[in-house]
């Protein structure tokens, strides 16, 4: 598995490592620039390999100082070595042999935050997927597992704390300022789950006693004077301990776990072994400075790292392509938690919404790819919503087909049987076929094809007969590398609506499986009849969203109001609305464009209006009914030839006109929805504050005024209301004196505090229409712009980017000109983030032809310059493949 620049490593190539790695012992001498490695290595060759095989160990921008083979020095001719790569000839065929490696690396240069890098005065690692070879040169994938001890030595006063994986050993002081201290971790583990965290930080220290009586010593570190607002994270750190011995029966199995929190990092939290790492945008909340958002994905990040440890780490994946066995299955895993702990419907709402946003959009352009991928270029750019959502969506579809206890035994035989092993996804599967002697070979095909299949359905009833018959065809539209598909087995479940929404039971179903309320679509094309219907029913289908398929189906306004209002499953009734509102804006997209107006259709105002005054419903689904959706949502069902602004201009009419329907429920709702209540991050709270906060956003386009938000952004004494009607200023009133107000009264009151003002930069970089991009440029200049943060980064340029489509997508291409610079500018100091910044334009296929040319311009742009990343090329080149 050799990899230079631009070449591809195949998941066909996979062969194990001639070499057994025995154990690790790791001393850091830290320094600031100069950090001494030195890495004893024992190995014993594999039974069965060549005698004469190399030793070929991973390097990247590595210098080596020292190599050892048992204590002594290799003569030249044994080995060969460059900044990629170690290679040591001649070694013992049938004993064991130790190999000491000497590096030294200088972490305040480290500037991409892979490897060992600094942050705020503090050393920390990352080291997935390929960091641990920038530490010293090492069998660096994950199939390599050995137990580690660690020694870390560094000046006492700037670095009380010397943190790794594993059990702490001991410590002592290190001659006159130094001093050192000893970890060892028992766990066999891969390199990637290495860590290694030093500096002086404060700590939240709390126990958790295991099911089977172990106290566990819990801390969280966090930046001095920052301790309280660690509290909420260990509380979901409890809980999440707690979940996963209850759901899964899955104990901790150290003595110490530790979380800490950094605010330099590439992406969301990391879950080595015991010590996890964060972002501190993951850890760090209180009500004055978070919003109940930053709360529930605190709770799910802090459970999906924690829950890591079993699906993950106990065991491991094989190799790369394997990414999705333990991220697909962690995010379900963090996603059920989730629904146990809060609402489940406004929860698989949420979820589908975001699977939608992300996944969907992927799924549907030039970076599609399958869950289990068989090629890539950068590892790195496989972390992507395919891998964890699609991934989740995959578990969560066997946990349908098999039932809550056969996937409950699969999952039983999967931690028996595969503990300790680095393993596959087709391990995985069959120990759901073993356990309960089921067949996935066809299921299986949701591992290995991308893209996002279309499930057509016409349906017929007669009623002479009694019989209700679907017509349903599946369709998956071609990807990159994969001209055609075939056929999967598709999860519906559904329901038959009688006419006062009751449940209709059919006397029998045939021409599909049909139990439990899922029907398994196999064939490319099935009819189904049910029997026994005594009226036309109103079809319910895919609820729960239980398969990630786009429906085709057009069905009558009527039977979407008929399942807004009486469906028994609360996600169908969420959808309902939110089909009732797609195709409102569908239309007004084709009515703008022929010079009429767009409008809501009376059946969405009533359903909408009489969803969002219901009181028999939950507070938090009632406002995700009111988000309808997204200028996405509606480029997504354009699928090509999308305008932006048009897609704007539609969504803004329909939500005018619910807006002035429900004027007068509106103003009831946000005067009853506790918006001055004491704060508390529960679920039903919150839910509370975000349909006080829809209806504000409501009311703000029906007065067309900011008068009412420049009131609420005064009076609140939270974060999520402050924060949301500072959002309903910007992006309603951007020129008015309330909204320059509130902008400067919120930076004056939060400047000293990062995690807030990346808020006040989104907010900024979220205002529709053209004009933003010259705040952008502004906001660049501003002093707490800092380009070396990738969270503020991503505040002001991912936010752009990614999240204001007309703002982002300007006619004349000058907001593809800024991110195309933005990507160059970064490239060279932090390629993962400047890849990431890149897929942005993923959907860029999707424009009508004038954006098109003008996107593909600024791709070219990138793709012609010389010494790009590994990263970026590899996404350009798939964006314009
Ligand atoms: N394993 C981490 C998680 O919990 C993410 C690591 C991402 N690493 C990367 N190089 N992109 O999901
Ligand atoms: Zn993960």
């Amino acid at each position: 598995m050799r990899k230079e620049t631009g070449q591809a490593i195949h998941l066909a190539d996979y062969r194990p490592t001639p070499f057994v790695l025995e154990r690790v012992d790791l001393t850091f001498e830290l320094d600031p620039t100069e950090t001494k490695v030195e890495s004893r290595l024992i190995f014993h060759r594999r039974e069965g390999t060549d005698p004469e095989a190399a030793l070929v160990l991973d390097g990247d921008e590595l210098t080596l100082s020292g190599l050892l083979l048992d204590q002594s020095e290799l003569p030249p001719e044994r080995y060969t070595v460059a900044p990629d790569r170690l290679e040591i000839r001649g070694l013992p065929a049938e004993t064991p042999f130790e190999i000491t490696v000497t590096t030294f690396i200088n972490p305040s240069a480290n500037t991409q935050l892979m490897g060992l890098y600094r942050t705020n005065g503090i050393y920390c690692t990352q080291c997935e997927a390929e960091g641990f070879r920038r530490i010293t040169y090492f069998p660096d994938r994950p199939d390599v597992l050995a137990p580690y001890t660690v020694n870390i030595i560094a000046d006492k006063a700037a670095n009380p704390l010397l943190l790794s994986n594993g059990n702490f050993l001991g410590g002592a002081g290190f001659g006159p300022d130094k001093h050192f201290a000893a970890w060892f971790d028992p766990h066999p583990k891969p390199s990637y789950l290495f860590a290694l965290v030093a500096g002086d930080l404060g700590v939240v220290e709390d126990t958790y006693t295991t099911l089977s009586g172990r106290e566990v010593a819990l801390k969280i570190y966090v930046e001095h004077g920052k301790e309280p607002r660690a509290a909420y994270a260990m509380d979901a750190l409890k809980r999440s301990m707690q979940w996963d011995e209850e759901v899964f029966g899955r104990e901790y199995d150290l003595d110490i776990f530790m979380i800490v929190a950094v605010s330099d990092f590439n992406m969301g939290a990391m879950e080595n072994k015991g010590l996890n790492v964060f972002n501190d945008k993951y850890v760090l909340a209180d009500p004055e400075t978070a919003t109940d958002a930053d709360y529930a994905n605190i709770e799910a990040i802090i459970a999906h790292e924690y829950f890591h440890n079993w699906t993950g780490n106990r065991i491991t994946c094989r190799d790369w392509f394997q990414l999705c066995l333990k991220e697909g299955l962690t995010v379900y895993r963090d996603h059920e938690f989730s629904a146990d702990q809060r609402s489940r419907a406004v929860k698989r709402i949420a979820e589908v919404r975001h699977l939608k946003q992300e996944q969907f959009a992927e799924d549907a352009g030039p970076l599609a790819h399958p869950v289990r991928p068989t090629a890539y270029r950068e590892i790195n750019n496989f972390y992507t919503a395919t891998v964890y959502e699609k991934g989740s969506e995959v578990t969560r579809m066997i946990a349908t087909i098999l039932g809550r206890d056969g996937f409950k035994k699969g999952m039983d035989l999967y931690f028996e049987r595969h503990d300790g092993d680095a393993a596959t996804v087709e391990d995985f599967v069959k120990c759901f076929e073993d356990a309960n002697g089921a067949d996935l070979s066809q299921f299986s095909l949701w591992y290995h094809q991308a893209g996002t299949p279309v499930v057509t359905v016409a349906e017929a009833y007669d009623a002479p007969t009694r019989t209700y018959t679907l017509t349903l065809d599946q369709a998956i539209p071609a990807t990159p590398g994969q001209p055609s598909k075939k056929p999967m087995h598709i999860p519906l479940a559904l329901g038959l609506l009688g006419a006062s929404g009751e449940e209709l039971a059919p006397a029998s179903v045939s021409g599909a499986d049909f139990a439990d309320g899922v029907l398994h679509l196999k064939e490319s094309r099935q009819v189904v009849t049910f029997a026994g219907i005594g009226e036309r029913p109103v079809l319910s289908i895919n609820r729960s969203f239980s398969a990630p398929v786009n429906l085709s189906f057009p069905q009558a306004e009527a039977d979407r109001a008929h399942l807004a209002r009486h469906d028994g499953d609360l996600f169908s009734r969420w959808q309902a609305i939110t089909d009732l509102a797609l195709k409102d804006m569908l239309d007004g997209v084709r009515h703008l464009t022929e010079g009429r107006n767009a409008a809501a259709s009376p059946a969405l105002i009533e359903a909408l209006i009489a969803t969002a005054r219901d009181g028999a419903l939950e507070p938090a689904f009632r406002a995700q009914a009111l988000a309808l959706p997204s200028e996405a949502d509606i480029a997504r069902a354009l699928g090509e030839n999308s305008d932006p602004d048009a897609n704007h201009a539609a969504r803004r009419a329909v939500l005018h006109a619910v807006a002035e329907a429900g004027r007068a429920d509106f103003e009831a709702i946000h005067a009853a929805m506790g918006l001055h209540e004491p704060y508390s991050p529960d679920a039903s709270s919150a839910g509370r504050r975000a349909l006080g906060n829809a209806a504000l956003s409501y009311l703000a386009l029906a007065e067309g005024d900011p008068a009412r938000a420049a009131r609420a952004f005064a009076e609140a004494d939270n974060m999520t209301v402050q924060f949301h009607a500072l959002s309903v200023l910007a992006h309603h009133f951007p020129d008015a004196a309330e909204t320059r107000a509130a902008l400067a009264a919120f930076e004056a009151r939060f400047r000293d505090n990062a995690l807030v003002m990346d808020k006040w930069f989104s907010v900024q970089a979220t205002i529709p229409g053209e004009a933003t991009l010259g705040r952008i440029e502004a906001l660049m200049e501003h002093p707490l712009y800092n380009a070396r943060n990738p969270n503020r980064v991503r505040s002001l340029i991912g936010a752009f980017s990614f999240q204001n489509a007309t703002g982002f997508n300007r006619r004349d291409g000058a907001g593809y000109r800024l991110l195309a610079a933005q990507i160059l500018d970064h490239d060279p100091r932090n390629p993962q983030l400047a890849a990431r910044l890149l897929t942005a334009m993923r959907s860029w296929r999707m424009l009508e032809p004038t954006r098109g040319a003008e996107a593909e311009k600024a791709l070219r742009s990138i793709q012609s310059t010389p010494a790009l990343s590994r990263d970026v090329k590899d996404i350009v080149d798939r964006m314009l493949g």
